[in-house]
């Protein structure tokens, strides 16, 4: 039986939020770092499932890495001993749930002069592959996969690259970051043009490790580098784990949560813009740019939302939000439409179906097609058991949904949440006052 919880409604939330590092640019200091020349410390480096995935691959590429884990003061420590540092794995390296993990490795291991093999869990054997596997053998990578080599587990006999001028059919960091991590070790230079901008972490330290990477027009052209500065930082915290408070907060008519040191990279932070449009009381305070980054402070309160339109590259800027933005959407005044959704369908699950058929079990209105979701507010939802399908951030939707419902929310498969936010029922439980609501283990 797979865990389940009980959220009850709560009668006010209240209280400061530390939010868990931030999960892409942790993968991204580990990995980058693992084949920089030097040692660099991570603080703040994200310890949940996904991130772990990506420490245990880099392990068995020979990479000395030490993960101190003090209470709530997590920091990395990376041995980099720069591209040959790497040898080759002696069994498969398993990126489980991760798709930042297989994408990024994969780029990486192009160029290796060895053979892994990249395996992932499930839902990962299920993701689309072809999209990196395409370029990076137009690159002379020899890359092979199941189902025409459009899905994992990835064979990669790494060897000699070469530069490419490639136009992404669509924006994804994921496969930004792979071509990037290839181009480093390829001969001559690799022209990268996306149709949306999508998160940019991976640009902003490659830059500050010194890499020559420069805009020209809409593209991204990187020059090879075989070394690297090992890059120490602060891991700022997760926007997309934020998000899942600011929905609470803005959704809940007693509430005033306020979030410290919140990643809020323009790339990312779409779901603040969002809220804002649907007229949430979301203040954004103490702005300040620290490891190349930018981080604020986010206080939100109780609003009165609306719906709106939510499309374009605002889309992009927000991918991982849409499920809890929808259960905002649900409680709002009037109707909500998000377009261009379809990378929503190839995500840890169809996330389209799933947030309908999930919240439709609570009482939304809530109609999805191939790449929209529509949905019209009702004045409230009614807890009842739905499942989290085994995705993390619907697990969260779904709890963030249970503190404002009617009844109880019982929702299964619940220990998702452990692959982004391994903290996120104390920090709901801390936030609930305890003679107004709890949640409990079933
Ligand atoms: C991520 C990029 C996005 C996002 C994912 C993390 C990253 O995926 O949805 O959760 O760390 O680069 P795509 O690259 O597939 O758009």
């Amino acid at each position: 039986m797979s865990p389940e919880i009980t959220v009850k409604p709560a009668r006010r939330l209240e209280g400061a939020v530390i939010a868990p590092g931030d999960k892409s640019i942790s993968h991204r200091a580990a990995i980058l770092n693992a084949i920089a020349s030097g040692q660099a410390a991570v603080d703040n480096f994200l310890p949940a499932d996904d991130c772990l995935a990506t420490l245990d691959c880099l392990r068995a590429l020979g990479v000395d890495l030490l993960l101190e884990r003090s209470e709530r003061k997590p920091r990395l420590i990376v041995e980099g001993r720069g591209f040959d540092g790497l040898r080759e794995p002696a069994a498969a390296l398993d990126a489980r749930n991760s798709g930042t993990t297989m994408r990024l490795l994969a780029g990486l291991l192009a160029g290796r002069p060895f053979l892994s093999v990249l395996t992932g869990d499930s839902s990962l054997l299920s993701r689309p592959m072809g999209r990196i596997v395409a370029p990076l053998r137009e690159m002379g990578a020899q890359v092979r996969g199941r189902d025409g080599d459009t899905l994992a587990p990835l064979t990669i006999r790494g060897g000699p690259l070469r530069g490419i001028d490639h136009r992404m059919p669509v924006a994804s960091a994921q496969v930004k970051s792979a071509l990037l991590l290839a181009g480093l070790q390829a001969e001559g230079e690799t022209r990268l043009t996306e149709p949306a901008p999508s998160r940019d972490h991976t640009e902003r330290m490659l830059r500050a490790m010194g890499a020559s990477l420069r805009s020209d027009g809409e593209a991204l052209v990187l020059s090879p580098s075989e070394r690297l500065a090992p890059l120490s930082m602060r891991v700022p915290g997760d926007i997309s784990a934020a998000a899942f408070w600011l929905v609470a907060g803005a959704i809940h008519p007693n509430a005033e949560i306020r979030l410290e040191g919140v990643g809020v990279n323009p790339t990312r932070a779409g779901v603040i813009e969002a809220l804002r449009m649907m007229g949430a009381d979301l203040r954004v305070d103490n702005q300040r740019e620290e490891d190349g980054e930018p981080k604020a402070d986010l206080t939100v309160r109780s609003s009165r939302l609306r719906g709106v339109r939510i499309e374009g590259p605002l889309v992009v800027r927000l991918i991982d939000e849409v499920p809890v933005l929808a259960v905002a959407a649900a409680l709002a005044q009037g109707r909500t439409v998000i377009s261009g959704v379809a990378e929503l369908r190839v995500k840890e699950s169809d996330r389209v179906a799933a947030t309908v058929e999930e919240l439709r079990k609570l009482g939304a209105r809530i109609e999805g097609s191939d790449d929209s979701l529509v949905i019209e507010g009702v004045p409230a939802l009614t807890g009842a058991r739905c499942d989290s399908r085994g995705d993390h951030r619907l697990a969260m939707a779904l709890a963030v949904a249970g503190l404002v419902a009617r009844g109880d929310t019982v929702i299964s498969g619940a220990d998702a949440v452990g692959v982004s936010y391994p903290g996120f029922w104390d920090d709901l439980r801390a936030l609930t006052s305890p003679a107004a609501g709890a949640v409990e283990k079933g």
